[in-house]
């Protein structure tokens, strides 16, 4: 993933890539480019040149180098999730607002066109009183993906490690549908029961590769939400369904609406297609959205609360799974406000 947000930011009209950092320094050489690179974490974060950092190591040292990067004073983007557990969220989360630097998880699919629509037709009320939100996940990972990833570029074995990544198809990959979720809604879950386990995955993966999630939403709203990594013959296939007592939001191909409610150029009562949307590129748009908030002197819009937000949910479900009962979504810790705290670039 390093490589391509190095190419988002080479990309991004207000980012620069100025240095880069791997521990393999082939691997720090090559996503450089004509750029400064190195192997050592603490030669990149005592660059004055340095304003931002973006995390994009296996999950277990997003919190660690995230909170020396917060301590260097630097403001950072951190790939999803925050951190394997909410606790190191929680001090990741603090770190970064005792030393006033914005923080933002890289939850990017919610820059998609189709997203950004959903929010403000559920803005404009055309789903009426939200009733039900359905989220199905299917994936077919190779068993290599728990060696190299898709990519094959690193071989590692942290993803197959509960303690190094934090789970499995629901934190890896459908935590951006949670971020998608929330953002289009606006409001957060409040008590989850799950059923989660390993049924076809290669000899020592910990993580789960099936995971079922009821839940309560505030407001009353029931969710369901399925992943799976072993969906033969239908890999990549994402779903999100809204339900409302006026309406509904299918984001699947082709994205559309219905709404009993009148409004303006809407047919009452029948399927609408989202129409054209515009191409957008989600980690670049991403990226200049928080280099533009961070300039500004701003809480990036994609937070770190936000982050925390998901984190929080995610640990409710795993604890569900491990428990075998209905678990309480924690709330945030009371925090100064972010906005007061971000210090300008
Ligand atoms: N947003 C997305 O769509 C998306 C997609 C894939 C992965 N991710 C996330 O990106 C992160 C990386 O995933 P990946 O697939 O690129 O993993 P990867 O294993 O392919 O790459 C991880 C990189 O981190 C480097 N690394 C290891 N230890 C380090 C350290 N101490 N300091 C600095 N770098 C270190 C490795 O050498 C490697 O280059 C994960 O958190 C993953 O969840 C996000």
């Amino acid at each position: 993933m390093g490589a391509r947000h190095a190419e988002a930011i080479k990309n991004a009209p207000n980012t620069r890539l100025v240095a880069t950092m791997d521990p393999d320094e082939r691997l720090a050489r090559e996503l450089a480019g004509e750029a400064f690179y190195t192997t050592r974490v603490e030669e990149l974060l005592a660059r004055d040149d340095v304003d931002a950092v973006l995390i994009a190591t296996p999950n277990h040292l997003h919190d660690v180098i995230g909170i020396q990067a917060a301590r260097a004073g630097k403001h950072i983007v951190v790939e999803k999730p925050m951190a394997p557990t909410l606790e190191r969220a929680d001090r990741f989360l603090a770190a970064c607002h005792e030393a006033g630097v914005a923080l933002s998880v890289g939850y990017s699919f919610r820059y998609a066109p189709e997203i950004r629509a959903a929010r403000r037709l559920v803005e404009h009320g055309v789903l009426g009183r939200l009733l039900s939100v359905q989220l199905t996940c299917y994936l077919d990972k190779p068993p290599s993906y728990y060696g190299s990833g898709y990519t094959n570029r690193v071989h590692s074995d942290w993803r197959a490690s509960m303690e190094k990544s934090g789970g499995g198809v629901m934190i890896m990959n459908m935590s951006h549908q949670l971020d998608q979720i929330r953002y289009i809604l606006d409001r957060d879950l409040t008590r989850v029961t799950s059923v989660a386990g390993v049924l076809d995955s290669p000899a020592g993966v910990e993580v789960e590769d099936a995971i079922s999630v009821s839940c309560e939403f505030q407001g009353g709203a029931i969710g369901n939400f399925f992943g799976t990594c072993f969906a033969r013959g239908i890999d990549n296939q994402i779903e999100i369904r809204l339900l409302g007592d006026a309406g509904s939001i299918v984001l699947e191909r082709p994205f559309r609406f219905l709404t009993l409610r009148g409004m303006d150029g809407v047919a009452s009562g029948r399927w609408h297609a989202f129409g054209k949307l515009p191409k957008v590129d989600v980690h670049m748009t991403y990226l200049a959205w928080f280099a533009d908030a961070v300039f500004r002197g701003k809480t990036p819009e994609l937070s770190g609360q936000d982050g925390r937000a998901i984190q929080a949910w995610l640990e409710a479900m795993y604890e569900s799974a491990r428990r075998g009962r209905p678990v309480t979504v924690m709330p945030p810790p009371e925090l100064v406000s972010p906005q007061a705290a971000v210090r300008r670039s």
